[in-house]
């Protein structure tokens, strides 16, 4: 039946690892033991001090309403933060808090690209990208760095795409899948090609909290630069998916229109989120630090054990908490295409009982993302699970 649904609709693909997580649920009906590399989702609760900040705003009545960004005290922890960890100093810029960093880069979308217009996103791209900047009406162009800097395309990779229609560029440091993260002269390159380009430049930090193995790292919040927008989220930093609070950072002209369009799409964030924000991004530096070093341990664990295994290249990457090994090889020992890998990870299912998501899902066959998040004993029998299936295969 048509369902006379609007153009823009045609924008909705269903996820390509819908079948894999509905498969996933029913062998755990089931009793299947499985270990869950898929979700990209912290397993620990949100810390004690959050979830009482919650409590007692709903304790205190603080429930209803509040300004449309957030209100002024989370507005300034925001803010705060950022000149804490990164050396903001700045220049006129303001935070609007929303629900979650998704909301906020769909914000942006709706706020800056018009019909005809060209996006550039890198490629392994978060998989919401290319349908927000579709959604909007724009056209995205993916771009892909080399598997060096994790596939995080740099300036010079990105400046041949730049044409007449393209608008903004769209970057994720720390990735999502890839695990890469820009250093600041790679950062300092990109602010210099926008500026050139008179672009936008949309950076998604939402796992800023996870760079391993260096103090220092580069944010787009430090640049200054008028056209630059820092997305940020307490969903992983602090294990707080579910209360649903993002953030955009930039020039007070342009959160006032986003303000504006937020008006009209949800009000304001959860005011008991928002509270518990405000707590979560005052106490950053001591919540952080234990768990990056917790995650490191973890991340270093499955790498090796990974590409101990036949035909698959893995190197630990500095971020965020995924792995994105490259099993071409041994998908073409296998007799198959890289765009098999979403089947691959179908048999790793049945065969190991471990969830990864296939490349594809990311707009890079050929891969697999996998989530450093059970304990290390689980990603130890995680390794020797794959192995086992990997040698029954070949
Ligand atoms: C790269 C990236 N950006 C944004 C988000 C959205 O996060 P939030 O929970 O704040 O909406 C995610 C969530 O997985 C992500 O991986």
């Amino acid at each position: 039946m048509d369902l006379d649904l609007a153009k823009r609709a045609g924008a909705l693909i269903k996820s390509q690892t819908q079948a894999i997580n509905d498969r996933a649920q029913e062998l755990k009906r089931s009793g299947r033991d499985l270990i869950d590399l898929g979700a990209g989702e912290p397993r620990f609760r949100e810390p004690e001090s959050v979830r009482s900040a919650g409590i007692s705003a709903i304790e205190s009545g603080f429930t209803g309403y509040t300004e449309v960004g957030g209100f002024p005290d989370l507005e300034k922890a925001i803010r705060e933060r950022y000149e804490k960890v990164f050396g903001l100093d700045n220049h006129g810029w303001k935070a609007m808090a929303t629900d979650g960093a998704k909301t906020a880069l769909f914000e942006i979308g709706q706020l800056l690209y018009d019909e005809g217009d060209e996006v550039v996103i890198p490629r392994p791209y978060w998989v919401s990208y290319p349908t927000q900047v579709k959604l909007a009406g724009a056209d995205p162009v993916f771009v892909a760095g080399s598997a060096e800097n994790n596939y995080l395309p740099t300036a010079e990779e990105i400046e041949p795409e730049i044409g007449p229609d393209t608008v903004a560029i769209l970057i994720n440091s720390p990735g999502n899948p890839s695990g890469g993260v820009y250093t600041e002269n790679q950062g300092e390159k990109l602010v210099e090609l926008v500026k050139a380009n008179d672009l936008f430049l949309i950076s998604d930090e939402c796992y800023d909290g996870f760079v391993y193995g260096q103090d220092r790292y580069w944010s787009l919040a430090t640049a200054g630069y008028d056209r630059g927008l820092v997305v940020g989220s307490t969903s992983k930093n602090f294990a707080m998916t579910g209360w649903r609070l993002g953030y955009i950072l930039g020039e007070k002209k342009y959160i006032s229109e986003l303000e504006k369009l937020q008006s009209h799409l949800t009000s304001s964030p959860s005011a008991i989120s928002q509270k518990a924000a405000e707590s979560a991004l005052r106490r950053e530096l001591s919540l952080s630090r234990e768990l990056r070093v917790e995650f490191e341990q973890k991340r270093d664990v499955l790498a090796e054990g990974l590409a101990s295994l036949p035909g698959i290249k893995c190197s630990p990457p500095p971020g965020s908490f995924y792995l994105f090994p490259d099993i071409s090889v041994l998908l073409e020992e296998l007799g198959r295409e890289p765009s098999d890998d979403t089947d691959f990870a179908g048999t790793l299912l049945e065969e190991a009982g471990v969830v990864t998501v296939p490349g594809s899902a990311f707009g890079k066959p050929g891969h697999l993302r996998l989530a450093y998040l059970p304990d290390i004993d689980r990603l130890e029998e995680a390794v020797v699970r794959l192995e086992e299936a990997v040698n029954g295969l070949l």
